[in-house]
């Protein structure tokens, strides 16, 4: 199974547009040790020919012009897109369907929730109605625990959802009042090779059901928005703690890195990064350690084979 990260950044992609704290600044100037990133978005593929996207950002023209197997060229209009599958409903992750209406139709996965907010809140799957088919729609379950659904473009692949607690977005008609399928996180299994991949940009908080499919993947690709829980308040830019946007910070005694410390044999790496995080830097302490903890921070362009 290939794994291609088209972007590795939170929602603003890293530098944000309006933002000038010190890592937006300076990445702008070239003063600090990083790199811009796009907002995440991954590519997994079996085969190597028919890809499925996970989330569609609003950076995806730009991602798709950086990876070659997602272009047009068995025809003269073509996608190496035989999938969407959708991780969340929100703005960072579903705004880049509206790019690829040229194509549509399009097979989409995402759950129940998911699509209430995508046909009410934020009506992508109504708009796109009015484009050759549109999105058609294909139901995550998430009522057990862990939950196995496949693809049939994707036949070599195997997929297991796991709800996990975070929150809808503000468009959504349930934003306080959350419920299951709100947002998931996703184990990718290749069947012949029988190693995995457990995805989840959003990770609010653990519970028994997450932790048991963390430990049966290989490689564990997961929230890394955040290095402190009042990051943004720190940084000068917003008031919104971690647990507000459902997202686990990677330091203190129950964060993502004592979290990820959890499961000794999987290869960690951070995604969805937010542009405050002094991860982003290269040479920062807080980078090191991450480092110290075995854990890697994905950057926009970074493959990985399992
Ligand atoms: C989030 O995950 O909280 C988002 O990145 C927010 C956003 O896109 O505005
Ligand atoms: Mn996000
Ligand atoms: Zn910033």
């Amino acid at each position: 199974m290939q794994i291609q990260i088209l972007g590795s950044a939170a929602g603003g992609g890293f530098p944000q547009w309006n933002c000038n704290c010190d890592n937006c600044s300076g990445v702008r100037k070239g003063l600090i040790n990083a790199h811009p990133r796009t907002q995440s978005s991954i590519a997994v593929s079996g085969d190597g020919k028919q890809w499925i996207l996970f989330n569609a950002s609003p950076d995806i023209r730009a991602q798709l012009e950086s990876f070659p197997p997602l272009q047009p060229s068995r025809g003269k209009r073509d996608t190496g897109i035989a999938a969407i599958v959708l991780m969340d409903s929100q703005i960072d992750h579903t705004t880049g369907l509206l790019m690829l209406r040229e194509g549509c139709p399009h097979q989409v996965w995402c759950t129940t929730q998911v699509h209430d907010d995508l046909t009410s809140g934020f009506p992508v799957f109504n708009m796109l109605s009015h484009w050759n088919g549109g999105l058609e729609h294909h139901a995550i379950p998430t009522d057990a625990p862990v939950n196995r659904f496949t693809i049939p473009a994707a036949p070599t692949l195997e997929f297991f959802a796991v709800a996990l607690q975070s929150s809808a977005p503000p468009y959504s008609p349930h934003r306080h009042d959350p419920h299951a399928g709100d947002n998931i996180g996703i184990l990718i299994r290749d069947t012949p090779s029988g190693r995995s991949l457990f995805y989840a940009p959003g990770l609010g908080q653990q519970d028994k059901a997450l932790v048991e499919v963390m430990s049966s993947a290989d490689c564990l690709l997961v929230d890394g928005t955040l290095w402190r829980e009042d990051e943004l308040l720190i940084s000068g830019v917003g008031d919104k703690l971690g647990v507000h946007m459902g997202h686990l910070p990677q330091s203190g005694p129950n964060g993502m890195m004592a979290l990820l410390d959890g499961f000794p044999k999987a290869r960690k790496i951070l995604i969805h990064i937010n542009n405050t995080n002094p991860i982003l830097r290269e040479d920062s302490a807080e980078r090191a350690e991450l480092t110290r903890h075995g854990i890697e921070v994905s950057h926009d362009g970074m493959s990985l084979v399992l």
